[in-house]
């Protein structure tokens, strides 16, 4: 009898499916209509226009019969509604703070956070940015500086903790500005834009330990916690006998507070909140909340938004199962593309495979914008939707109106939950090795239409002539990495 090897059983799916949705595979003649439809920019492409939709991890879960069924009890009462009561529940039991601010998503808790903490001046510290972090925390008054370590800037480097908090440039910082203009570090579990990259225990145990020493307060942004709960048991010492449940709420016992985009971990299609453990704070934020989302009692949310949302939280939790098969699939995909030669972020992470746009079209400038015209060209040749993280997603500098130029030009090849299967992982990883063997019949891209806030949702491009080969050589930057092929595994 033959024998059937392989290491699917370590991560397989732990739900079956009851309902589907169809979906459409557009032919090349509508995806090239399509794509010039919304100026190369993936966000402004039709969802009925795309086969496998990997733009975001975003409000894209698929919810299960038991959420399903919350939908149903939620209480719609404007004020006290039973179901906030039962999401306050959930937050204080699995994050573990007892102050819950409801929000319509994470970008509402965001501006709440922002205004109540930060005063004209301030410096915000963080590990990486993300877009609508940073923008709120400007929009206040305040700016953002950088202490991730360097290794998240390397997409090549292994390092398996690639969120964590650089303390020497944090303790520059604070020496620099004076901890008096720190209102507090914005620290984000599992970095989105360093590619899906957990933050160690020990590096948050740390970073509160320095923080309250100078009297900063430490906020998380938890939207992805969940994840980097899972990769500090499969990597930190100590923690591999421990359910993801309660090394999540580790990881939020050193914080003061959150913000969370219930769209990611949460499992559900809209929601947030910002979670709090001085009263006096939380006091504050309900005070703008009432202005800016709705009643204390449902922010932005219906009274089934928050029903589902309990439920979800819980469910995120409940066993190790879900975690691990989320995070397999992404796996799955990530070794598919390594085993094709494609150069991706190491090590693979948490919510996405992040494609080194870089490295695969050396020949481009990063002023012409490459990962955002890989990521067309990856819909134009099989109709899945990826998204932009480079130099577009990273804007202009306020002061100077430059734009900034991010070492990592990624395109995120998005995994949403509970949604895609292992087929469509593979028809992902083919479509994007075809595109990568004809690389250097790419060319880049130009502005048409730029806004001037967070310019990535809606900015429109047009179509730059593909350089010619001795051209390519001259304009590649230095900053360009080498062609990496990573080693399966
Ligand atoms: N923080 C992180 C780390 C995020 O990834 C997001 C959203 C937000 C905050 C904002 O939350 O969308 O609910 O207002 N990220 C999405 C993405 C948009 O595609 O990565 P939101």
């Amino acid at each position: 009898m033959g024998t059937l090897r392989g290491s699917h059983r370590r991560w397989a799916e732990p739900y079956r499916i009851k309902m589907v949705e169809p979906i459409r595979i557009p032919t090349r003649d509508q995806r090239e209509a399509a794509i010039l439809d919304a100026g190369y920019n993936t966000f402004l492409l039709r969802s009925e226009d795309v086969y496998i939709d990997l733009l975001t991890d975003s409000g894209t879960s698929a919810m299960s019969d038991r959420q399903w069924a919350a939908l149903m009890v939620g209480d719609e009462a404007y004020a006290g509604s039973r179901s906030f009561y039962h999401l306050v529940d959930a937050v204080h039991e699995v994050y573990g703070y007892p102050e819950l601010v409801p929000t319509h998503q994470g970008r509402g808790a965001e501006n709440i956070l922002s205004q109540i903490l930060i005063k004209p001046g301030d410096v915000i510290p963080g590990n990486m940015y993300f877009t609508t972090t940073r923008w709120h925390q400007e929009k206040a008054g305040g700016s953002f500086a950088d202490v991730i370590i360097d290794e998240a800037h390397d997409p090549a480097s292994l390092h398996p903790f690639k969120g964590n908090v650089d303390l020497d440039k944090l303790r520059r910082i604070i020496a620099e500005v004076g901890a008096e203009r720190i209102p507090y570090i914005s620290l984000e579990t599992n970095v989105n834009m360093a590619g899906g990259q957990p933050v160690s225990m020990a590096n948050l145990t740390a970073t509160y330990e320095l923080c309250h020493e100078h009297g900063i307060l430490v906020m998380l942004d938890a939207t992805r916690a969940l994840e980097n709960a899972w990769f500090i048991q499969q990597r930190e010492p100590g923690y591999a006998r421990r359910s993801v449940a309660e090394i999540l709420l580790e990881i939020c016992s050193h914080s003061d507070g959150a913000t969370v985009s219930s769209k990611k971990d949460n499992l559900v299609n809209i929601g947030g909140f910002l979670a709090l453990r001085d009263p006096e704070l939380a006091r504050r934020a309900r005070g703008l909340l009432v202005a800016y989302e709705g009643l204390h009692t449902y922010g932005g949310m219906s009274g089934r938004d928050m029903e589902a949302l309990a439920c979800g939280i819980r469910e995120m939790i409940d066993g190790d199962d879900h975690v691990r098969a989320r995070i397999g699939q992404v796996e799955y995909l990530g070794n598919l593309l390594i085993d094709a030669g494609v150069p991706i972020v190491l090590p693979i992470g948490g919510h996405g495979v992040y494609l080194n746009a870089r490295a695969i079209l050396p020949h481009l400038p990063q002023d012409d914008l490459p990962a955002q015209s890989l990521a067309a060209a990856i819909y134009l040749d099989s109709g899945v939707r990826a998204m932009e993280r480079g130099v577009v997603s990273a804007g202009r500098d306020p002061a100077t109106g430059e734009n900034r130029h991010p070492r990592l030009e990624l395109v995120r090849l998005t995994i949403p939950r509970r949604v895609y299967t292992q087929s469509h992982m593979e028809v992902t990883a083919e479509s994007v090795a075809s595109v990568c063997a004809d690389a250097d019949e790419i060319g880049g891209l130009a502005f048409t239409d730029e806004p001037e806030d967070l310019r990535f949702f809606l900015a429109r491009f047009r179509p730059l002539p593909v350089p010619a080969k001795s051209t390519a050589e001259v304009s590649q930057r230095p900053l360009a990495e080498p062609h990496l092929i990573a080693s399966g595994g």
